[in-house]
């Protein structure tokens, strides 16, 4: 059956979609079809809102498919928030959600509403506490650099791939970017191996090796007492006590000589200085899963230069080459594995 909806041009179909909501003529049982350099929204009255279509613009009929998903949340969130309308054009449309807590990267446009900004989307996604994301994170242990809005417990259980991981959203970092390379790692057979995961965190890589593969041993090296103390619990709640071995301390400081059939160094902008180390623990014939974050240009010479000049007396085969993830602009988080042979 034919509908009355609004073509509009592509570039402006938001900012009309939003007018139209505003005074509650959007169909929200039917979904926006494209035609062309066009969109077309459909409406369920055509009273009242010729004021509202700009240039270019105009009421059509076609047919729409029903939705069959519940309604985007933005839009709910846009329903609830209690702002001057043409602020609710700046609310984000993407956030990042870690079980029951919330990180929101807000324009300063929206200061002085934050609060009200927070509150709406926690009833909309139902979370027990939002953060403002103001400025990535910084330093050695990758601190988030957040901000509490609205709640008091930013401490949660976000689930990913089956493995479970605890921790605090204000002080410690998930990145929600390496998703692929976690489901990648789950996935990397090392039956009965020895691996040392020289850069644990709450056990990124760790856990999901221990829950979906059968290594014999992963030796969890973390540096900060915040992600360790998360990492101990993590092995529990994941079931996986007889198999991951925390340790807290500096990833140089690990004993041993070849004792690893596989090395993962899953940490960024000074890995490099680290591949001695790695070199000393892998065993000849083993495989270190080396990142780097590299400028785009120098890719993908330079992480291969950095592992060969590591291991100047033997060799270094790349089993495989990947883009984890575009870290900013021009540099790229990518992941070498690399198989080792340390006297060739
Ligand atoms: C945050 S993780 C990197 C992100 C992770 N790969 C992911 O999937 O999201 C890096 C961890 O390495 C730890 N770290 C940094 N230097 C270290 C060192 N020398 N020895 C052991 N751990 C270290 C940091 O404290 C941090 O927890």
């Amino acid at each position: 059956m034919s509908v009355d909806g609004v073509r509009v041009p592509r570039g402006r179909a938001e900012e009309t979609r939003l007018r139209l909501a505003a005074v509650r003529a959007v169909d929200k049982t039917r979904s926006i079809i494209e035609e062309g350099s066009h969109v077309i929204i459909p409406i369920v009255d055509t009273r009242d809102i010729s004021s509202l279509l700009g240039p270019g613009t105009e009421v059509v009929e076609r047919v729409f498919p029903h939705r069959c998903s519940r309604n985007d949340p933005i839009d709910d969130i846009r329903d609830k928030v209690e702002i001057p309308e043409p602020m609710k054009l700046l609310l984000p449309v993407k956030w990042e959600q870690f079980g029951d807590v919330l990180v929101l990267r807000l324009p300063h446009e929206l200061d002085e509403h934050e609060e009200e900004v927070a509150a709406a989307y926690a009833s909309v996604l139902r979370v027990k506490s939002v953060l403002r994301d103001e400025g990535g994170v910084t330093g050695d242990f990758r601190t988030p650099v957040v901000r509490l809005l609205l709640g008091t417990d930013v401490v949660t259980v976000h689930r990913e791939n089956e493995v479970l991981y605890k921790f605090d959203v204000s002080k410690l970092m998930f990145s929600s970017g390496n998703t692929d390379e976690r489901a990648r790692m789950a996935g990397i057979a090392c039956d009965d191996e020895v691996v040392v995961d020289m850069f644990a965190g709450i056990g990124y890589f760790s856990l999901p090796l221990a829950v979906h593969q059968q290594p014999r041993k992963i030796i969890a090296c973390e540096l900060n007492s915040v992600s360790h103390s998360y990492l101990v619990e993590n092995i529990g709640i994941n079931h996986v006590e007889g198999i991951v071995e925390p340790v807290l301390g500096d990833n140089r400081s690990l004993e041993g000589e070849s004792i690893a059939d596989r090395v993962l160094m899953g940490y960024v902008k000074t890995t490099h200085e680290y591949l001695d180390t790695a070199f000393r623990l892998v065993k000849s014939g083993g495989v270190i899963h080396y990142h780097e974050t590299c400028p785009c240009e120098l890719l993908p010479a330079r992480p291969l230069e950095r592992l060969r000049a590591a291991n100047p007396l033997g060799r270094v085969d790349v089993l495989r080459f990947r883009e984890v993830k575009s870290y900013s602009p021009g540099v790229s988080h990518v992941v070498v594995d690399a198989r080792v042979v340390k006297r060739a």
